[in-house]
């Protein structure tokens, strides 16, 4: 039960703690998000509910992943929040035989159709079949290291959402985007490459990481990632309506560990993390699931 003087974090946003609002640094982000409360607080349409997820990429074994579900089945985990872990393919039957329910299991790549001749490549239909709810697509290793382009992720996320996998986003930019001023214009380009291909966004939370902050122990600030989920909230507000950019988790990823979750889960447009090599330590990533409590103080 939701008490008035006591307002949980779930579908709220505060607006009035004294941090520039998106529509403070770039502009209205939608006429929507602006019935605040007296209390400053602003209801989302959706869940709004805080995302964490664990992308453990190409590590682990057998025995080590072992004591990595042992460690999240063991680790309180505040109610509030959506956690997902995204194991390599082959670990998948594994994760979901032996972690609690509390988590999802996700993929971290799917193909772009249902599969046939394609040798190396796990579809969409294969992850759901052994009880996958989520797929990372667009990941910056995927889009950099393999060469995939924004048409390619397209097209497995538009086949990956037909079989009701939740897709997990991915958008970033490179250094030198960054250094030259094209940040936006290149978040703008990957999100509209999952606009065209997406049926819609209910099942989709958009993953912000700049490939700069990726694996590099160098995490954006927390104005630095604020500044862009405010941009990509009105991205969402302009070009694809005011009720998905006020509903659509836009999460956080990049270096993110246990001490430095708390000041950017306070911001305003962080909706969560994807968490790479944090996650594959089992307390440090409880903890950065627990860090929408200080989400919550804000709103509070
Ligand atoms: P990192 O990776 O937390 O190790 O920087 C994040 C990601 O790639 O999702």
């Amino acid at each position: 039960m939701v008490v008035a003087s006591c307002p949980k974090f779930v579908g709220l946003r505060r607006l009035d703690n004294g941090i520039k609002s998106g529509s403070e640094v770039l502009g209205a982000v939608s006429s929507s998000s602006s019935a605040s409360s007296s209390r400053g607080i602003v209801s989302m349409g959706g869940s709004g509910k805080f995302f964490v997820g664990g992308n453990w990429k190409c590590n682990g074994n057998s025995e080590s992943i072992k004591k990595l579900v042992d460690d999240l089945n063991s680790a309180k985990l505040e109610d509030d929040v959506d956690v997902v872990v995204a194991p390599p393919f082959v670990y998948i039957p594994q994760v979901v035989s032996t972690l609690t329910k509390r988590i999802d299991v996700a993929g971290q790549n799917s193909w772009t159709g249902k599969g046939g001749a394609f040798t190396g490549e796990i579809s969409a239909d294969m992850l759901a079949d052994v009880g996958s709810k989520w797929v990372i697509l667009g990941h910056s290793e995927r889009r950099h290291i393999l060469g995939e382009s924004s048409d390619t992720i397209g097209k497995k996320s538009a086949y990956a959402a037909t079989k009701d996998l939740g897709i997990i986003a991915c958008v970033g930019e490179k250094l030198e985007e960054r250094e030259s001023g094209r940040t936006l214009d290149v978040v703008s380009d990957q999100l509209q490459a999952f606009a065209d291909s997406l049926p819609d966004w209910s099942n989709v939370v958009i993953a912000y990481e700049p490939v700069w902050a990726i694996g590099t122990g160098k995490v954006a600030t927390p104005e630095q990632a604020q500044e862009v989920h405010a941009a990509i909230r009105k991205w969402l507000s302009e070009k694809v309506s005011p009720e998905v950019a006020s509903k659509t988790r836009i999460i956080y990823g990049g270096s993110v560990n246990g001490p430095n979750s708390s000041e950017l889960a306070k911001r305003e447009d962080i909706d969560g993390f994807l968490v790479g090599g944090a996650s594959l330590k089992g307390p440090e990533f409880a903890t950065i699931v627990n860090s929408v409590t200080s989400k919550k103080k804000v709103a509070a």
